[in-house]
């Protein structure tokens, strides 16, 4: 194991972590005593997790982390597609999904090649820039075709980065009381904005649903571009540091994405007694779903699981690559020095995602 990822939750930062999940995935099943989590990380054990009722996206008893629960984040985290579960899951599912898929792809793309040459053109195309450039882009390409203002989406996204630190695992007070914050002033801005435009499509689908209900879910799209949608951009401008490749083809991004994926394991928790692929599992049980390693089982088809599988899959994976081949674009244009960009990139971000970051070195 030597040289090998400290820990699962270690291994989306870690140069080359994949012999150490192809090495899990022939397992199929790890028991991590230390993490206290079960590891599934065979194809066959992803699948089973992904698609099992039992196995949940939150513990029944603690439906919103303790440390928020109560505050105006508890409360939207509480709504969000991504944290529901059975009828509520069905109905949000349906809701947000046709809302995604009538934001047409073509002008997300326009949308962030736009954003993203105006960013670039401010300034020097250094490893800093790119670093705030993924930062910014997919939340505030989301945000303006939901009608936000072109001067209040740095605003936006500097405000769903605080949310996303309020969530982290290792949240302190200040961090969550911040998220809290910028929470509440992001559900004003939505609620402020134009009826017509962006929005009109979004209300007609959640017909039905407490207005609330609708805020909360979209400030949950923008939180969930945010992270992820900044490793999927980070990845595409380091492959193009190495050469230049065809980010307008999805059957290149999704081959890439086999071989390197950005998203690496998300997490479920067990409500009852159940055998899945082989292995019991007790309730109270949490599961770490090693995505990153299904990919990469030699006994599996080879396929991309970036994105998930089963009922919570993501519903945005068109829109987040459109965003990174607008972003791409306007990068290729602004002709920078690849070779000098893609010289002292690390992985450094939250514990699920392998992000690229093209400026440590300039700020040491
Ligand atoms: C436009 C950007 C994005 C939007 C609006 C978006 C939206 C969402 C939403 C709403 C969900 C919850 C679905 C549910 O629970 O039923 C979700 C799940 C997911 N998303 Fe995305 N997403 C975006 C970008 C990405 C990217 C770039 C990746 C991967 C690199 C990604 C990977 C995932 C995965 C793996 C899940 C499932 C998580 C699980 O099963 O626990 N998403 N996304």
């Amino acid at each position: 194991m030597n040289g090998w990822p400290e820990h699962a939750l270690a291994a989306a930062s870690h140069p080359d972590p994949y012999p150490y999940y192809r090495a899990l995935a022939e397992d199929g099943w790890r028991r991590d005593a230390k993490l206290g989590l079960w590891l599934a990380a065979s194809r066959r054990a992803v699948g089973a997790v992904l698609g099992s009722p039992v196995c949940r996206v939150r513990p029944a008893r603690e439906p919103v982390p303790a440390g928020i629960a109560g505050s105006p984040l508890g409360e939207v985290f509480g709504r969000w597609l991504r944290m529901s579960e059975g009828d509520a899951h069905a109905r949000l599912r349906t809701a947000v999904g046709e809302g995604l898929a009538a934001l047409p792809c073509n002008e997300a793309e326009q949308t962030a090649r736009r954003l993203a040459w105006a960013f670039l053109t401010a300034g020097a195309v250094d490893g800093r820039r790119l670093d705030s450039l993924v930062d910014f882009l997919p939340v505030a390409t989301l945000a303006s075709l939901l009608g936000w203002q072109e001067a209040a989406l740095a605003e936006a996204a500097a405000g769903i980065a605080r949310v996303c630190r309020a969530l982290a695992a290792d949240a302190d007070a200040v961090a969550r009381e911040r998220g809290a914050e910028a929470c509440g002033t992001l559900l004003a801005d939505l609620a402020a904005l134009p009826a017509e435009g962006g929005l009109r499509r979004w209300r007609a689908e959640f017909a039905g649903l407490d207005a609330a209900v609708l805020c909360a879910n979209l400030l949950g799209i923008l939180f969930q571009s945010r992270d992820a949608g900044a490793g999927l951009l980070s990845a595409g401008i380091a492959w193009r540091c190495l050469g230049e490749w065809n980010h307008a083809d999805p059957g290149e991004w999704r081959a890439r994405l086999r071989q390197d994926p950005v998203l690496h394991h998300t997490r479920r928790f067990v409500e009852a007694d159940a055998t899945l692929a082989g292995q019991t599992l007790r309730a109270g049980d949490q599961v770490l779903v090693l995505l990153a390693a299904a990919a990469h089982d030699p006994a599996a088809p080879g396929e991309a699981m970036d994105f998930g599988r089963g009922r919570h899959a993501c519903p945005g994976e068109a829109q987040a690559l459109a965003i990174a081949r607008g972003a791409l674009d306007a990068l290729e244009e602004s002709r920078p020095d690849w070779r000098a960009l893609g010289g002292g990139i690390v992985f450094q971000g939250p514990p699920n995602v392998r992000m690229r970051r093209f400026g440590a070195g300039e700020r040491a």
